[in-house]
């Protein structure tokens, strides 16, 4: 008997054909008022698959009794509530490291394009104003600068060595220092945004850490700083970051995730401080498919072995 599992999200190439041997599957996307399935299937269903942000709640997870396994197409799994999932026995599994590459360079990429203000001098020549009026202005340069990374975990020590080769001095802030890093710690984040050029956001999402860049940290950094988001949207206060870039009192943004996506506040689109990407920090063929394999290794490592090869922190007793 091959165990149910529930899909939610799109399926990533070539996924289904590697889930549909083990597994019976019903999608779950248009099941919300199926009242047949709730009443009925939904009580055999012992895995879910997960791509994209859809919320798995602890009401969810009530209704699935033989839920077991959680497997989630991203490293973070701020939308999954997994404490629930562990008190109730239920392993959530992601997919770390895999993105670390493409993720740390996108963080630079947008250092790099809010710094030299890429797309303003594209879209300056592209309309023909390098040949009617010349020259575009001058920039700053990133090298040489300062940057703390709010976050120093698989990413953003990613995001720190790539950084010593443009010779920046880096610091950090989270909740503790780690040790053997030789970037300097803040505890506060607030002192160490008055200490810096650029500030890359490299956390969680979720309630720890909603609003942490507030807007004394965006004062703090201030006229001549750069903030990159590369976390969630949820970790910045976007409405304080609109007006702070509107006001000149934060210099410039590099934005690869919003508050309530796939909506961007539309005040930032007229902003030249400010270089917008539609959350595609991990978005290149390789990685997506190594994520994707990673998402359907956990599924069958927890069926041959009862343990998922990446389960979230929250459950790794399970
Ligand atoms: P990780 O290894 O778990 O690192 C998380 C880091 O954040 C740790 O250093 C942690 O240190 C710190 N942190 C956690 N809570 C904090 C708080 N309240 N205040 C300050 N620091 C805090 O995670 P990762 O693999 O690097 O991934 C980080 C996040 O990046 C993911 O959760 C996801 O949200 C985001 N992400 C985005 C994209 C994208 O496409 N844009 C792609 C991948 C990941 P302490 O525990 O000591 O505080
Ligand atoms: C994914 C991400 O694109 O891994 C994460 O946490 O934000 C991205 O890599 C996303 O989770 C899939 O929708």
């Amino acid at each position: 008997m091959k165990p149910e599992l529930l899909f939610y999200g799109t399926p990533k190439p070539g996924m289904m054909d590697q889930l549909s041997p083990k597994f019976k599957i019903t999608s779950a996307n248009e099941l919300d008022d199926d009242k047949a399935f709730w009443s009925g299937k939904a009580s055999e269903i012992e895995a879910i698959a997960i791509t994209g942000h859809g919320k798995l709640t602890d009401d969810l997870m009530a209704k699935l009794p033989k839920l077991k396994i959680i497997s989630s197409f991203g490293v973070g799994y701020d939308s999954i509530d997994a404490v629930s999932a562990a008190n109730r026995g239920i392993v959530v599994s992601h997919t770390p490291n895999v993105l670390n590459a493409d993720v740390s360079n996108t963080a630079i990429m947008l250092m790099l394009a809010v710094s030299r203000r890429l797309v303003v001098d594209d879209t300056y020549l592209r309309a023909g104003r390098w040949a009617k009026e010349g020259a575009a202005p001058l920039r700053e340069s990133m090298d040489g600068r300062k940057v703390g990374i709010v976050g120093l975990g698989r990413i953003g020590l990613e995001i720190g060595r790539k950084l010593e080769a443009f010779d920046m001095k880096i610091s950090y802030h989270t909740r503790s220092k780690k040790y053997g890093v030789a970037y300097q710690y803040y505890s506060n984040l607030v002192e160490m945004a008055k200490n810096i050029d650029f500030m890359v956001v490299i956390t969680p999402g979720g309630a720890e850490t909603e609003k942490l860049i507030n807007r004394e940290v965006m004062n703090a950094l201030g006229s001549d700083g750069t903030l990159i988001n590369i976390a969630r949207g949820t970790v910045i206060d976007e409405t304080e970051m609109v007006k702070a870039l509107q006001d000149g009192r934060l210099g410039g943004a590099g934005l690869d995730v919003y508050e309530a996506e796939p909506k961007v506040p539309e005040a930032l689109f007229e902003l030249e401080n400010v270089v917008l990407l539609p959350h595609v920090g991990s978005a290149t063929i390789g990685t997506r498919q190594a994520m994707s394999d990673l998402v359907i290794k956990n599924l069958f490592s927890f069926f041959n072995t009862g343990k998922a090869v990446a389960p979230v922190p929250e459950c790794s007793d399970l």
